[in-house]
C-alpha cells in the first residue's frame, strides 16, 4: 500500500515492501516556497567561507540556494581553490589566504567554517569573537580542550554557533525520532550502526592538484598547531589520513552516526566508551586505522555498537539499526523502516526431554491457560517503509534551520553542546584504542572521567 502524509513522505507498507521512490523534490519544494517569501535589504545575510574544500564548496553552493544569503568573501591556504572560487561566484568575490582578513570586514554577518578538524575551535572561537554568527563543520572538536572554549565563545559572545551535522535537520531522523517516541518498536535496547566504504576516495585518497607546491599552498598555516614538518602535499589535500589534522575515522564518521542517534533516542551520550580496529589495508603512510570497532553505554537505555570499515569487499553502505522489543527500525540512505515480527504473546515450552506422561500432563494444563490464538501461525512482518522525496536535501535543511536563527536570534538546532557530546562521544573511540582500555566519559558535564 502506498500513501503519502502530509509531511512529503512516500508511505510503503506490506510484507516486505521495498522502498519505491518518489516524483517531486522536497528540496525544490521547499526552495521554491522560500523564493516566494521576499527577503527585504535589511534582512540579506552576508556570508563568507573559511576553507573552501569539497566540503566549504558544497556547503557554500547550498547556503546559496537559500534566500537572502550572499557571499562575499572566501579563505583558503591553497590558491588553486581560491582561483576555483572566483570561476564559481565571480572576479569580483574577496579572497585571501588570511582569514583574519574576513573577520577585520565589517560587511560580513557569518562564516561557515570547513577547515580540517584541527582549525575548527580556533576559526571558530576567533570569529565569534570578531562578532560572526558561525556555522562550523564536524566534528566540532579536535581536542577535548576545544568543546569548553567552543561553548563559552558562543556564550559569551552571544554569537550564534551551529555545528554542521546536517541529519540533524533531516526529515529521515525527524521521523524516526516520532516513530520511537510513539512506541513503534517498543522499549529501546539496542542501536548498530555502520559506515562501509570499498574505494580509495572512500579511504580519504583525495587528488593531490599537480601545482600542489610550497608557493601555491601556504604550508605554515595549514599546519596552525599541528607540528611542524617540512611541506607534504598529502597531508595537506589528504590531511584525514593523520591524526595531527583529523580525528580519524571515529570523529569524521563516527560522529554522525553519534548526532543522528542522539538526536534520534534524546541520550546525551554514553558513559563509557572502548574501541578497537587497526590499519588493515590502506597502509601508504597514514598513522588513523581504516577499521574500527567501538561499544558504548548508554545506562538505563541502550547499548550502541558502531563500525567504520575501508576495507569492504561488499558493496558500500551506512545506516543505523534501532532494536526495540517490539521491532526494529532502520535507517538507510533517505529512509526509514520500521519492521515488527510478531511474537506470540504464550511463553513456549520445552518438553521432549520428559516422559510422555509428564508431556501430557504439562499440555493439557498449558492449553487451558493459553488456549491457541493463531491456529495457522502467527502473521507475516510487517513492514513500513518511509522514503524521503528524490532529491531531498538534509543539508539545504541544516543550513536553511541556521540562516533562520541568524536572522531570529533564537536557538540552532545543533548547538555546541550538542556538537561537543556527539564529537566527545566519538573520540573517545580513540582514546581507547590508543590506550587499549574502556574510556568513561561524563556526558551531562562533557568530561573524561
Ligand atoms: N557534514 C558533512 O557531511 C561533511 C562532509 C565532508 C567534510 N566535512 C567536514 O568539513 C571539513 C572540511 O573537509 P573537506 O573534505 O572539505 O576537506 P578539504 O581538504 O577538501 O578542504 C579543507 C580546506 O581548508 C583549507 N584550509 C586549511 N587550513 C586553513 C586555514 N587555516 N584557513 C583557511 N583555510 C584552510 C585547505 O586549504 C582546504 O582547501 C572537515 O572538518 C570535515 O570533517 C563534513
Amino acid at each position: 500500500m502506498h500513501e503519502m502524509n502530509r509531511r512529503g513522505f512516500l508511505k510503503v507498507t506490506g510484507a516486505a515492501s521495498a522502498a519505491t521512490l518518489l516524483a517531486g523534490k522536497v528540496h525544490a519544494l521547499v526552495a521554491a516556497q522560500d523564493e516566494a517569501a521576499p527577503v527585504s535589504a535589511n534582512d540579506r545575510i552576508q556570508i563568507a567561507l573559511i576553507g573552501a574544500g569539497g566540503q566549504g564548496q558544497y556547503d557554500t553552493r547550498t547556503a546559496l540556494q537559500v534566500p537572502g544569503v550572499k557571499l562575499v568573501a572566501v579563505a583558503d591556504c591553497y590558491d588553486g581553490r581560491l582561483a576555483h572560487c572566483k570561476e564559481m561566484w565571480g572576479d569580483d568575490l574577496f579572497t585571501t589566504r588570511d582569514y583574519n582578513e574576513i573577520l577585520a570586514r565589517k560587511d560580513i554577518d557569518a562564516v561557515i567554517v570547513a577547515t580540517p578538524d584541527h582549525w575548527h575551535k580556533q576559526a571558530a572561537v576567533e570569529a565569534m569573537k570578531a562578532g560572526k554568527d558561525v556555522y562550523c563543520e564536524k566534528p566540532m572538536i579536535h581536542l577535548y580542550s576545544d568543546g569548553p572554549e567552543m561553548i563559552e565563545g558562543s556564550r559569551a559572545t552571544g554569537r550564534i554557533l551551529q555545528i554542521g551535522s546536517q541529519r540533524v535537520s533531516s526529515m529521515v531522523y525527524v521521523k524516526a525520532r516520532d516513530l520511537l517516541a510513539a512506541g513503534a518498536i517498543g522499549q529501546l535496547n539496542m542501536v548498530t550502526a555502520r559506515w562501509d566504504r570499498n574505494s580509495a576516495i572512500g579511504a580519504w585518497d583525495y587528488t593531490v592538484p599537480p601545482d600542489a607546491s610550497p608557493v601555491t599552498c601556504d604550508w605554515p598555516r595549514f599546519l596552525g598547531t599541528a607540528p611542524k614538518i617540512p611541506f607534504n602535499a598529502e597531508h595537506f589535500f589528504q590531511w584525514r589520513k593523520w591524526n595531527a589534522y583529523g580525528s580519524g575515522v571515529a570523529g569524521d564518521l563516527f560522529v554522525h552516526l553519534f548526532s543522528g542517534t542522539h538526536f534520534i533516542t534524546g541520550a546525551m551520550g554514553p558513559t563509557r566508551g572502548m574501541a578497537t580496529g587497526g590499519l588493515r589495508y590502506w597502509k601508504d603512510g597514514r598513522n588513523a586505522p581504516d577499521v574500527m570497532l567501538g561499544l558504548f553505554d548508554y545506562p538505563q537505555a541502550f547499548n550502541l555498537s558502531l563500525r567504520v570499515n575501508f576495507v569492504d569487499g561488499g558493496s558500500e553502505s551506512e545506516g543505523l539499526i534501532f532494536t526495540g522489543s517490539e521491532g526494529t527500525m532502520e535507517i538507510a540512505g533517505d529512509s526509514v523502516s520500521v519492521s515488527r515480527v510478531p511474537r506470540a504473546k504464550e511463553p513456549g515450552y520445552t518438553i521432549d526431554t520428559f516422559t510422555e506422561a509428564m508431556q501430557k500432563q504439562f499440555l493439557k494444563q498449558y492449553r487451558a491457560k493459553y488456549p491457541i490464538v493463531h491456529p495457522e501461525g502467527l502473521p507475516a512482518a510487517q513492514v513500513e517503509t518511509y522514503v524521503a522525496p528524490d532529491g531531498y536535501s538534509d543539508s539545504y535543511d541544516h543550513l536553511r534551520n541556521f540562516f533562520a536563527s541568524v536572522r531570529s536570534r533564537q536557538p540552532v538546532v545543533e548547538d555546541a553542546v550538542f556538537g561537543f557530546r556527539a564529537a566527545g562521544a566519538a573520540l573517545l573511540s580513540n582514546l581507547s584504542y590508543e590506550r587499549g582500555t574502556v574510556v568513561g566519559w561524563d556526558p551531562v558535564a562533557m568530561k573524561l572521567t
